[in-house]
């Protein structure tokens, strides 16, 4: 058994629990870690992740960090940003190494950031490797996840993703993230300031509709505050009636005059009835439901670690969920490599 030798750059909360599960995979193994950060680098990336030391010192650069160890992964969690996160990865293809990236723009980038995905399809081609973006959402629960249970359906004429998350359960960060707290004068500034937004529902639509073979028409992404009712208690903060609990974004794309695809992503303090569904309208139609929903943290880290099982086998270029072989848990890559249809 020869662990996977994993390169972490960006060690932020996902990169730090991302660090925490690695310790727990047989298959795989931080060798490296970068962030930009002054107050991590030069810091032990296991102490930093809250546990002991890992003898993996936090580079602050790419080419520090590959001067001391020898991955042949790497995974990105630092920039929501296509544009930011580009020349990130497009160094790291350099060194011919495949990267898991986090960055939610990444997850279908075709439609909305054309020419960012070229350049990074092109540099992750030229130097025979692959790249995904990946993540709970975008990257699973509002995309992969109902393209996945079409495959059931002779005909598919609708589909709606629901992912209501009870923020109460969250960290303080969290909560502060989605506006919780706030009165609704403050809260619509954020919104107009672009800093109240869960990023991916437009790419989620994309890479659905690109799957279904459905050419989108529209596309409209709202956000309101989901208001409060009564007084509200968490450990990081109180609500009043009248101030937002949390926020809702509804992504919504029509083709051929008739709505085609719905996301409702609502995260407030309080929300009842917290859970992920899919519904499906054609031949068959169903609902698929999660109660009390996936925890989006512990699920993108996972995410992120089990997709370096596909990623290295990947035909080099920029790829999506929906592009590679099913990514699911796995313990032991050896195991999976054995297998006879591997063969
Ligand atoms: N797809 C999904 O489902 C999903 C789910 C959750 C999170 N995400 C995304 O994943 C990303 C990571 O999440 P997070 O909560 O850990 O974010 P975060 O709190 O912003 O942490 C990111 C870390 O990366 C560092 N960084 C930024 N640019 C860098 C660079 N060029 N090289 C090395 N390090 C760099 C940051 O340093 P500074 O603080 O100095 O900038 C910070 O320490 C975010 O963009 C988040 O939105 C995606």
């Amino acid at each position: 058994m020869h662990p996977i030798p994993i390169l972490q750059i960006g060690m932020g909360p996902l990169g730090q629990r991302i660090t925490r599960f690695l310790r727990e995979r047989r298959a795989l193994r931080l060798v490296g870690a970068v962030d930009i950060d002054p107050d991590k680098t030069g810091t032990d990336a296991g102490t930093r992740a809250g546990g002991p030391p890992l003898d993996v010192s936090i580079a602050g650069t790419l080419t520090e960090a590959l001067a001391t160890c020898e991955p042949q992964v790497a995974l990105v969690t630092t920039v929501s940003s296509i544009r930011s996160v580009a020349p990130q990865i497009e160094a790291v293809v350099a060194q011919g190494l495949p990267v898991v990236s986090t960055c939610e723009e990444l997850s279908y980038p075709w439609d909305a950031a054309p020419a960012a995905a070229r350049a990074i399809d092109r540099a992750a081609r030229a130097h025979g490797v692959a790249v995904l973006g990946t993540g709970v959402n975008p990257g699973f629960l509002m995309d992969l996840l109902p393209l996945c249970l079409t495959a059931v359906c002779q005909r598919v004429d609708r589909i709606e993703v629901e992912r209501i998350q009870d923020a109460a359960t969250r960290r303080g960060p969290f909560q502060k993230k989605i506006g919780a707290g706030l009165d609704l004068e403050t809260f619509d500034q954020r919104k107009r300031a672009g800093t109240l937004r869960h990023v991916g529902l437009t790419e989620s639509m994309q890479m659905i509709a690109h799957r279904m073979g459905w050419s989108l028409e529209k596309t409209s992404d709202v956000i309101a505050p989901v208001v409060a009712t009564q007084r509200i208690e968490t450990d990081a903060l109180t609500i009043e009636p009248g101030q937002a609990a949390g926020v809702e974004q509804i992504g919504t794309a029509t083709c051929g005059g008739r709505a085609c695809i719905r996301l409702v992503f609502r995260a407030a303090v309080g929300e009842p009835d917290p859970h992920d569904s899919v519904s499906v309208e054609g031949v068959p139609s169903f609902r698929s439901v999660i109660p009390g929903g996936i925890h989006g943290d512990i699920a993108t880290c996972a995410i992120t670690l089990n997709a370096v099982g596909q990623i290295r086998t990947a035909a080099p270029g920029l790829r999506t969920m929906a592009d590679l072989p099913p990514v699911s848990f796995f313990a032991d890559l050896d195991a999976q490599a054995a297998a006879p249809d591997a063969q």
